[in-house]
C-alpha cells in the first residue's frame, strides 16, 4: 500500500511537467489518428508481455524485448492473463494497410495490433517514442518505471516510399554508421536507405568477378573536394577526412573504402529486421570513371576522361559494356533482396557516343535520330536483364528526355524541370520525389518548412495520377560531408520533417504543432549523439498576391516556437520598437521593403529577412516572350515577371527567371494606361555563371507593332565583381501606352537573371 502511494506521488509530479501535460504527444511522424484518454499505464519490471501472434511477430517481439532490456536491464517476463499490467502483441484478422497498426493504451494494458509484422514494428516505434518522453522514474535502482498516457492510435503511412539516399562514393561511411542510420530511419518510420554505391570518385561494393573494382577503384588520391574539406577542417574538425578512410600505398596517401559482400549482407539483415530496405544504386552509363579507369575499353574512346562537365560514359554500342554490366548487376541482384535496383542514368555527356563509329552504325541500324535514343536503348537492355532477375529499375529523371517505357521508376531530382512529375505520371511511370530543393539535404540552405510542406510538390502531378507517386526521399551527396558527424549534421533534424511529410496524412499534419513535437525529438537526437544544427532564427517570407484586393500579403514563417518577431516596411533594420508581427499576414498595397527578424535573448537575432514587395500596375498582365527563358530557371514561367513575387538573395529560390540569351519580352497592360516608371532587378553571382545585362532598353507602343524607345539603363557592375550583387535598372517614363517592351542585352552569353518588371 505504502509503495503505491509513493508511485502515485511521483506520477503527479511527472505528468504536470511532462510533454503530455501540454496535450501535444511528442511523436514524429504524427500518427494518422490519435485519441488521448484519461489515466496512465505504469510500465515496470513487473509488466508482463503476452504475444498472440500465431508465430508471425517473433522478430518484432525480440526487438521489443531488446528495447525493454535497455530500460530495465532485462526483457519483460512472458505470460500471465493480461488483465493487469501487460504489454500485449496481438495479430489482428482485420486487414491493415501496409505499415498500419493500432496502439491502445489503458491503465491495465498496452495493446499493439496489426495484421502484419511491419505494422507491429511501427506500433513498437510509436511506443518507443512515448517511452523516451515518459522519462524514467527510479526508486532505489531496481524499481524503474515509466508512465505512459492512455490513448488509442490508429495509424498507417501516406506513402510507401519514405527514404534517404547516402552517397558513399564521394566520401565513405562505415557499416556501423549505416546501421545507425537504419536505426534512426526506422525510429521515424522511414523505410528505404538508397546507397549510391559507385561514382567517378570511388567504387564501394565488392564484385567478386572484378576484384580490381575495389582493389583499385575504391581508392583515390585526395581530390579537390577532399582539399576543400581539409581546409574547412582547420576550423571545424567534423570536416576533416575520416582517418579510417586513409591508407598509405607506395608512398602515396589514398582515400577510400568499400563494403565486402559479407558486410552488406549483414547490413541488409540488420535493416530488414527494422523494416528498412537497402536499395543499391550502380550509376551508369555516366559517373563510371572509377570503373572505366580500370577497364578503359568500356568507354567509346577506349580512354577514361572528362568531357565538358561530366566524365566519359560507358559505351552503349559495345557488347563488352553489357557483359561487364550483367556480371556486376548479376552479383548486385543476388546480394540485395530489394525489388529495386537504381541504375543511375543521370548527367550523361554523350559526345563520345556521337563521335563513335560503333554508335553511328547502331544509330543508323536502329533509325535513331538523337543520342538520347541510344541511352533509352541501353536502359531497356539493362532493364530487361534485371527483369529476368525479378527486379524493377529506378532511374534519375533525365531518362524522360526521350520516350521511355512505363516500367521505369523515376527518381525526380531536377526541380527546375517543372514538367517532370506530370510527364512521368502521364506516361504511366511511377515516381519518387527528391526535388533538389528542398530534398537535397547536402545543400545546407533548405529549411524544415518547405520539406514539411512537400505536398505542394506532389500536387504538381495531376490528381487522378497521384497513386503513381511512390513517395519521397532526401539525398545526401557527400562531397562536403567527409565525416559521419558532418553527414548527421546535414540529415538531422530535416529528416524528421520529411518523415512526417511522407507518413502523416494531410489532416494530421500541422506545422506549429510539429515544431513543438520536434523540440522533444531534438532531445532524443542529443541522447543518441546525433549531430544536428541548432534551430535557426531564419524567417521565411511567404508572399501571396491578391489581385482582387490589389495588395500583397506577407506571412513570416520560422522554426521557433512562438517567436517574437519585429519588422519594418522601409527596409530599415528592425528593433524592439518596430512593428510587432502578430502571426497574421502583413498587407501591402503599394511598395515596401519588408525587413524582419526574431527578437530573443535581449536582442534582434540574425539573419535578417528582407524582401521587396510591390503591388504595381503590371501585376497579372500577360507577357509575350520573343525568346524563351532558360529551362533551368523558369521561376513562375510566363507569369514570372508580372506575378508580384520577388527574388531573395538565393539565385535558385524559384523566383529568379534565367536567360542565356537576351531578354525580349512585351507586357500587355490590356488598355492604354499612364506609365510613370519601370524598374527591374538583376542579379550577379559569378559562381553559377550569372552576370548583369549590358543594358536594358524599354520601349512603348499603342498597338503592339510599332514601338518607341523610352529609356535605356546601363550596367555599372564589373564582370569581375564576384560577390552577390543585386542591381536595379530603372527609368522614368510618364507616358500613356498599352504595350511595354523590355529588352535586356546579354553580353557574356552566360545567365542573366531578373525576377519582376515593376511598372508604376
Ligand atoms: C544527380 O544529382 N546527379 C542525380
Amino acid at each position: 500500500m505504502k509503495r503505491r502511494i509513493f508511485i502515485l506521488t511521483l506520477c503527479v509530479v511527472f505528468v504536470s511537467s511532462s510533454a503530455f501535460g501540454q496535450k501535444v504527444l511528442p511523436l514524429v511522424p504524427n500518427p494518422a489518428k490519435t485519441e488521448q484518454k484519461k489515466g496512465t499505464f505504469i510500465l515496470s519490471q513487473e509488466t508482463r508481455l503476452l504475444v498472440y501472434d500465431e508465430g508471425a511477430f517473433s522478430k518484432e517481439t525480440a526487438y521489443l524485448q531488446q528495447i525493454m532490456q535497455t530500460i530495465f536491464a532485462r526483457g519483460l517476463s512472458l505470460g500471465g492473463d493480461g488483465s493487469k499490467n501487460a504489454v500485449v502483441i496481438r495479430h489482428s484478422s482485420d486487414s491493415f494497410p501496409a505499415g498500419g497498426y493500432r496502439l491502445d493504451i489503458n491503465e491495465k494494458q498496452i495493446l499493439l495490433s496489426s495484421s502484419h509484422p511491419e505494422g507491429i514494428f511501427y506500433a513498437i516505434q510509436t511506443l518507443r517514442q512515448l517511452l523516451f518522453s515518459a522519462g524514467r522514474q527510479e526508486k532505489q535502482g531496481a524499481e524503474s518505471f515509466l508512465n505512459i498516457p492512455c490513448l488509442s492510435i490508429t495509424d498507417s503511412p501516406a506513402f510507401e516510399w519514405r527514404g534517404l539516399m547516402l552517397d558513399v562514393s564521394r566520401h565513405f561511411f562505415s557499416i556501423e554508421y549505416l546501421k545507425k542510420q537504419v536505426d534512426m530511419l526506422s525510429y521515424y518510420k522511414m523505410n528505404k536507405l538508397h546507397l549510391h554505391l559507385t561514382d567517378d570518385q570511388g567504387w564501394r561494393i565488392e564484385i567478386k568477378k572484378y576484384p580490381e573494382l575495389t582493389q583499385q577503384g575504391a581508392w583515390r588520391r585526395f581530390n579537390r573536394q577532399d582539399s576543400a574539406c581539409m581546409e574547412m577542417g582547420k576550423a571545424n574538425p567534423d570536416f576533416l577526412l575520416d582517418p579510417r578512410c586513409i591508407i598509405s600505398q607506395n608512398g602515396n596517401l589514398l582515400y577510400g573504402g568499400f563494403y565486402s559482400q559479407d558486410e552488406l549482407k549483414e547490413l541488409i539483415q540488420y535493416a530488414s529486421e527494422r523494416h528498412v530496405e537497402i536499395v543499391p544504386e550502380i550509376d551508369m552509363p555516366g559517373h563510371m570513371m572509377a570503373a572505366i579507369s580500370i577497364f578503359p575499353e568500356l568507354s567509346c574512346t577506349g580512354l577514361a576522361g572528362w568531357g565538358d562537365t561530366f566524365s566519359h560514359p560507358l559505351c552503349p554500342c559495345n557488347e563488352a559494356t553489357f557483359d561487364f554490366l550483367e556480371n556486376v548487376l548479376g552479383e548486385v541482384a543476388a546480394l540485395f533482396p530489394s525489388r529495386f535496383i537504381h541504375i543511375g542514368l543521370d548527367e550523361v555527356e554523350k559526345n563520345t557516343w556521337e563521335e563513335s563509329e560503333a554508335c553511328k552504325n547502331l544509330m543508323k541500324e536502329k533509325g535513331f535520330e538523337k543520342a538520347e535514343q541510344l541511352q533509352t536503348c541501353f536502359m531497356n537492355r539493362i532493364q530487361g536483364y534485371l527483369a529476368m532477375k525479378g527486379k524493377e529499375v529506378i532511374a534519375w529523371d533525365e531518362v524522360l528526355e526521350d520516350d521511355i517505357n512505363p516500367g521505369v521508376n523515376i527518381l525526380f531530382w531536377r526541380d527546375w524541370v517543372g514538367e517532370v512529375p506530370r510527364k512521368a505520371v502521364q506516361n504511366g511511370n511511377r515516381i519518387i520525389f527528391a526535388p533538389s530543393s528542398p530534398l537535397y539535404f547536402s545543400r545546407r540552405d533548405s529549411s524544415l518548412y518547405p520539406i514539411y510542406h512537400l505536398q505542394s510538390k506532389f500536387d504538381e502531378a495531376p490528381q487522378d495520377k497521384q497513386p503513381l507517386i511512390r513517395g519521397a526521399q532526401a539525398c545526401i551527396w557527400a562531397e562536403g560531408a567527409p565525416s559521419e558527424n558532418a553527414a548527421d549534421y546535414l540529415i538531422y533534424p530535416r529528416l524528421l520533417a520529411l518523415a512526417e511529410a511522407v507518413w502523416t496524412p494531410g489532416n494530421a499534419r500541422n506545422w506549429d504543432l510539429f515544431k513543438q513535437r520536434l523540440a522533444h525529438q531534438l532531445r532524443y537526437l542529443d541522447t543518441e549523439q546525433v549531430k544536428h544544427p541548432a534551430q535557426t532564427y531564419a524567417l521565411i517570407p511567404l508572399i501571396s498576391v491578391d489581385q482582387k484586393g490589389k495588395n500583397i500579403r506577407v506571412k513570416l514563417e520560422n522554426e521557433q516556437i512562438n517567436p517574437l518577431i519585429y519588422y519594418t516596411t522601409d527596409g530599415s533594420i528592425p528593433t524592439e520598437r518596430s512593428h510587432r508581427y502578430n502571426g497574421r499576414e502583413i498587407t501591402i498595397s503599394g511598395s515596401a521593403e519588408i525587413c524582419a527578424a526574431i527578437y530573443d535573448k535581449g536582442s534582434i537575432q540574425p539573419p535578417l529577412a528582407s524582401r521587396p514587395v510591390d503591388y504595381h500596375k503590371a501585376i497579372g498582365k500577360p507577357v509575350t516572350y520573343h525568346i524563351p527563358w532558360h529551362k533551368a530557371y523558369p521561376a513562375g514561367r510566363e507569369s514570372a515577371l508580372t506575378d508580384g513575387l520577388r527574388g531573395s538573395h538565393r539565385h535558385n529560390d524559384g523566383f529568379w527567371q534565367g536567360f542565356t540569351t537576351d531578354i525580349d519580352v512585351v507586357i500587355d497592360m490590356q488598355a492604354p494606361v499612364l506609365i510613370k516608371s519601370l524598374s527591374a532587378m538583376f542579379m550577379q553571382l559569378t559562381g553559377p555563371g550569372i552576370y548583369m545585362p549590358e543594358y536594358i532598353e524599354v520601349s512603348l507602343s499603342e498597338d503592339g507593332v510599332r514601338f518607341e524607345k523610352s529609356f535605356t539603363a546601363c550596367n555599372d557592375v564589373p564582370e569581375t565583381e564576384r560577390a552577390l550583387t543585386i542591381r536595379k535598372f530603372s527609368g522614368e517614363i510618364n507616358k500613356k501606352a498599352r504595350y511595354v517592351k523590355v529588352f535586356a542585352k546579354n553580353k557574356t552569353g552566360h545567365f542573366i537573371f531578373t525576377d519582376e518588371l515593376v511598372v508604376y
